[in-house]
Order: structure tokens, then C-alpha cells, then sequence
């Protein structure tokens, strides 16, 4: 596996998205396949994992806790607070954003416990909180960091703005937020702005949530709790329409010796040394798919041939409902 920097770290290209082991699309799945994932990962030479207070309300980050404690010193571990499940009274657990100080220290204190470590290398705000100044928010972390309690900050789903304002009060080391042949909007402003601050850009959801694997998707019927059925591109409407895009993509794939998931996140590493893409997976062999993904080669033409057919002008629906959208600060296309 090829090696990425993101601040004093060197992490593999491709880092794991843990989130999809406790929640978010699917059925849930048993432990004991989620350990298979996360050790054959670690067996691969991922050194990446990324997690978040938020995945499973603490359940995925007490799962890598349990799981990954004894090869802690083998990987840089990433999580996230400020937003977090929170019960507010009736035992019903909700998501909340809060980015106030206090709540990020206590849930920091809590994603150590849950970790079972000292530190967390990478700690990002997971949303920035626009009832709390973003200088706030990061202040607050950059304590934790004094602390020793975590070693780097980044942000997620932020605003080139948002990013400078955050970078004046500490070193970001790194932003995350959702790249992908289908999901551009970081061309707009945040990749520039990381790459004018030397901040590594890790991209999430790299495989465009599963649509561009392969695999025939069920919209209709996907899992009660499968978090798709609220984005707008995954209603029955607008995957219709996205699901022309796919034999001329497959085809491409083809053309390229590789899987529909490799391609993608191939042409995201292609895109830049900066970028890590972190593909999230219930299965050892997707896991095995994806990773292969670090060799290849994509000649410059068969980029530019992949971006032309998938791109924002030819994908139908916004990631994102209205209300997820009110809740990112990046910049969307006019
Ligand atoms: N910062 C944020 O706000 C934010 C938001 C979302 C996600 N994330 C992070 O990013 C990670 C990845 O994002 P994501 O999980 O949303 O999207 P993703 O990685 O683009 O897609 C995951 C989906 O693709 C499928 N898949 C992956 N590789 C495959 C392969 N080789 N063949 C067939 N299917 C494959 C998985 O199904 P199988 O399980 O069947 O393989 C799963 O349904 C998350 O785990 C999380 O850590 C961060």
C-alpha cells in the first residue's frame, strides 16, 4: 500500500470509513464481522481508520476501542465530535449538532474512554456549528491538543472561508468532506484553499454511497434505517435517471482493467497526492476490491473520460436533502 501525508502522519492512500460497521446503510451486521473488516484492513497495511462519536451514537468507536486497542501504535486513528446522539429525556436517542466548547471536551473525554487510548491523532469537527463562531469550536480543540488529548484537528463538510477563519487559530491538518466522480463540489474552493494551506483532503463517501460499486441498488427497497432513503439522489426519480450513466461507466471500468469501485476511487487518488480517500465497507472482499484500487494507473485520457460522463451537470438530485444541507457550510454549484 502507497503512503499519503496528512500532517506528521503517514497514512495509507486509501483509509477505512468505519462508520458503515455500526450504522448507516444495510442491515446491521454482527461484531464478528466487523472485527473480520477492521483486521483485514489493518492485515493490508490500511493505517487510516476513521470513525466518529456520531456512528452508532459511540457505538463504532467502543467497536474499533475494543477491536484495534492492542495495534493501536500501528495506524493514526481519526474521529469527529459536535455532533452526537443525545437522549433528550425519553430514552428516544437523537442527532444533535453542538459545537460549544464544553460539549466537544466532554465528548472527547468520552471517544478516549470509548477508544480505549490516551490520544486521537485526528480529531475533526464533524459539522460546524453556526450558532457557535467556528474560532470557538476550534479554540476549544486546540486546548485538547495543549492537553495532549488529541494530536491534530481537522474540520468536515466546511467552506474554503470557514477553513482560512479555523486555519488563523490552529493548524487544521486536515478536511474532510464528501469527493467523488459524482460529488464535486470541493472543485469549487476547498481543495484550492487546503492545498494554499497545506491541509490533506480526505474524501468520504469516495464510491458515491455504494452507487458507483456495481451492484444493482434496490432503492425501493433499501433497510428501514439505511440512511440513503433521505438523499435525494436515491429516490426512485433520480436513480432512475442515474442509473444510465452506469453501463457507460462499467464500460469505462472495463477499459480500465478494474472494478466500478476501483475506478472511482482511483480517479480520486489521480486526483491529487493530497487526497485520501476513505471507502466505507460490511464486507471483506468490497474491502480487498477497493484497496487494490492504490495501483493502478489511469492514463490521462480515461480521467478525463470518467469526469465527462459523471460529473454535476449529468448526475440527477442533490446529495443531500434540504435539511442535511442546511447543516453543511461547503459551497454548492450555481
Ligand atoms: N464526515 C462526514 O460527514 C462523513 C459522512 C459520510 C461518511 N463519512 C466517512 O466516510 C466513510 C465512507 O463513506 P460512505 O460509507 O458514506 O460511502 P462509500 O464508501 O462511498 O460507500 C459505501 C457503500 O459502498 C459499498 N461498497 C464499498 N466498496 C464496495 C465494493 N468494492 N463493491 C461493492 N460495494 C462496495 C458498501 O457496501 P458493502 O458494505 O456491501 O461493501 C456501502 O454500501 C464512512 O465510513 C465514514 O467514515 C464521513
Amino acid at each position: 500500500m502507497k503512503n499519503r501525508q496528512i500532517a506528521q502522519f503517514k497514512v495509507s492512500a486509501i483509509g477505512l470509513g468505519c462508520m458503515n460497521l455500526s450504522h448507516a446503510y444495510g442491515p446491521p451486521i454482527s461484531d464478528e464481522q466487523a472485527e473480520r473488516v477492521l483486521l483485514t484492513a489493518l492485515d493490508q497495511g490500511v493505517t487510516l481508520f476513521d470513525t466518529a462519536a456520531l456512528y452508532g451514537f459511540g457505538a463504532n468507536e467502543t467497536l474499533l476501542g475494543k477491536v484495534l486497542k492492542p495495534h493501536r501504535q500501528k495506524f493514526t486513528l481519526a474521529s469527529k465530535c459536535g455532533m452526537q446522539g443525545v437522549d433528550p429525556g425519553d430514552g428516544k436517542v437523537v442527532r444533535v449538532i453542538d459545537g460549544r466548547p464544553a460539549t466537544l471536551r466532554q465528548t472527547c473525554e468520552d471517544a478516549l474512554r470509548r477508544l480505549q487510548t490516551d490520544v486521537i491523532d485526528l480529531y475533526y469537527l464533524h459539522r460546524w456549528d453556526k450558532q457557535v463562531p467556528i474560532e470557538d469550536s476550534v479554540g476549544a480543540l486546540s486546548d485538547l491538543v495543549r492537553q495532549g488529548k488529541i494530536q491534530t484537528l481537522g474540520l468536515s463538510e466546511v467552506s474554503a472561508t470557514t477553513l482560512r477563519k479555523a486555519h488563523a487559530v490552529h493548524p487544521i491538518a486536515a478536511v474532510q468532506t464528501e469527493y467523488s466522480l459524482w460529488t464535486r463540489n470541493p472543485e469549487i474552493a476547498v481543495l484550492q484553499a487546503c492545498r494554499e494551506l497545506g491541509v490533506a483532503f480526505v474524501a468520504f463517501s469516495p464510491v458515491a454511497r455504494g452507487f458507483l460499486c456495481g451492484q444493482a441498488l434496490d432503492v425501493a427497497n433499501l433497510d428501514a434505517k439505511d440512511i440513503r432513503r433521505n438523499m435525494p439522489r436515491f429516490s426512485p426519480e433520480h436513480h432512475r435517471a442515474n442509473m444510465k450513466l452506469l453501463p457507460a461507466y462499467h464500460a469505462l471500468a472495463q477499459e480500465a482493467d478494474c472494478s466500478p469501485s476501483q475506478l472511482a476511487l482511483a480517479w480520486l487518488l489521480h486526483k491529487g497526492e493530497d487526497i485520501i480517500p476513505i471507502p466505507g465497507t460490511t464486507s471483506v472482499a468490497h474491502l480487498l476490491d477497493d484497496l487494490a484500487a492504490g495501483e493502478l494507473r489511469l492514463s490521462a485520457e480515461l480521467m478525463a473520460k470518467a469526469e465527462a460522463l459523471i460529473n454535476q451537470n449529468t448526475v440527477s438530485g442533490n446529495r443531500y436533502n434540504d435539511q442535511s444541507n442546511r447543516e453543511v457550510d461547503t459551497e454548492v454549484f450555481a
